[in-house]
């Protein structure tokens, strides 16, 4: 079947965070571009398994169906060649709990527990909201691209001792698909010196074209033996709301320090939540394609309608994700003006880069995971606001 991406969906009606722009913007007239989630329908293999289960009038406790396990061995198999066994499989209710749950199994308060800064801004408070102490092994932007400074990872986990790496791979923001050689640098570095690796692969299959993804643990047996890998159909298959997720924990000891950890932290998805992930994950990768060429299409455009018409602001290309982060040194403004400029000035809301991490001052995050004409609504009000701003500083 077809998807229509063009149509436009009043998604208030239902609280859609997003599109609470009072509420986090202070203005209704926001087009709003920030917290990942796309502006469009889901795949219709997920509405139908949801309809027949809603059928039956009964929602009370559930196990894990059967059917969710295969789905998972059977998509990692087919879209990485990673083998999975049914006893590594954790199913969780979102892969933030899961990351904060695999920092405090796997770590102690005080220890240093390392990101990559700019980085998804929640990854920083699991680690001082447990009492941890961050390291922050700072992204190397060369010729806008983000790149890993190795060196510096070294030193904190041989010199200073970290404990562990929360790694987002892809990355959230820069949306680097790190190639197998950096993975492998980076694994070498932390699990030689005894450190483990919790990897946030939840954007690992949004995909632009030429780029590949690599789980983390599929690597060779040192890194499975080290390390939890989360992954979710949420991004993916634009389902956050049914919160459903999954860690990958193939060392036995890993897992059941994780389980343990776990049982005080969260309790499983609901019904919805496990119907929907078998459902996207059986059978749904037509919509899949077809997202991800709508996808490419809106990056190109945007891309190219902020290099001709945008000066100040320079995009990052992604090579996996809908986000695009966007350098705007160049406008000249604070981070808090840059803040209120979007807000206020272009009334758009864009998450503000300084959130990801001292980074990230003087960058912002754009979502273009929407219809073309809020894309093209949203980059022209940037585009006149810009044109505003330099016309006044004349
Ligand atoms: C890198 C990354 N990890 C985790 C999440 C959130 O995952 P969840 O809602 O499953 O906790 C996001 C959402 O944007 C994300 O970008």
């Amino acid at each position: 079947m077809i998807y229509d991406f063009d149509k436009v969906y009043d998604r208030r009606k239902y609280f859609s965070s997003k599109w609470a722009v009072k509420e986090v913007f202070g203005r209704e007239d926001i087009i709003p571009m920030w917290v990942a989630d796309m502006d469009f329908p889901v795949a219709q293999p997920i509405l139908d398994a949801i309809f027949e289960r809603a059928e039956h009038p009964i929602f009370g406790y559930t196990m894990i169906p059967p059917g969710v396990y295969e789905s998972i061995i059977e998509r990692l198999d087919r879209k990485f060649g990673w083998k999975v066994e049914k006893e590594w499989i954790m199913i969780t209710p979102g892969v933030m709990p899961a990351v904060n749950a695999g920092v405090i199994a796997l770590t102690e308060p005080d220890d240093l527990v390392v990101l990559q800064s700019p980085v998804y801004p929640p990854f920083w408070g699991t680690i001082e909201g447990n009492e941890r102490k961050t390291g922050v092994n700072r992204l190397k932007l060369i010729d806008n691209r983000y790149e890993i400074d190795f060196d510096d990872l070294e030193k904190q986990f041989k010199v200073d001792g970290a404990k562990a790496l929360i790694l987002c791979s892809p990355h959230n923001p820069g949306g680097r698909v790190w190639s197998k050689e950096e993975l492998v640098k980076m694994g070498d570095i932390v699990i030689d010196s005894g450190g483990v690796v919790i990897s946030d692969e939840i954007h690992c299959e949004l995909l632009l074209k030429g780029y590949e993804h690599i789980p983390f643990a599929s690597i060779n047996e040192k890194f499975a033996m080290n390390s939890i890998i989360c992954f979710a159909p949420s991004k993916t298959f634009n389902i956050p709301g049914f919160h459903a997720s999954v860690a990958i924990i193939p060392n036995e000891k890993i897992r059941d320090e994780f389980n343990k950890t776990r049982q005080g932290l969260m309790g499983s998805p609901g019904i919805f939540g496990l119907v929907a992930m078998e459902a996207a994950f059986r059978y749904g990768d037509e919509w899949l394609e077809q997202v991800l060429e709508y996808i490419e299409e809106n990056v190109d455009y945007a891309i190219s309608y902020i290099e001709s018409n945008i000066p100040g602001i320079v995009p990052m290309r992604p090579e996996g994700t809908y986000l695009i982060w966007l350098d705007c040194r160049g406008l000249g403004l604070e981070p808090e003006e840059l803040n209120e400029f979007f807000i206020n000035e272009a009334r758009v809301g864009l998450n503000a880069g300084a959130t990801f991490g001292p980074e990230g001052e003087g960058f912002m995050r754009l979502n273009v995971g929407c219809p073309r004409s809020i894309l093209t609504e949203g980059l022209d009000r940037i585009a006149q606001s810009v044109a505003n701003l330099k016309g006044n500083a004349k």
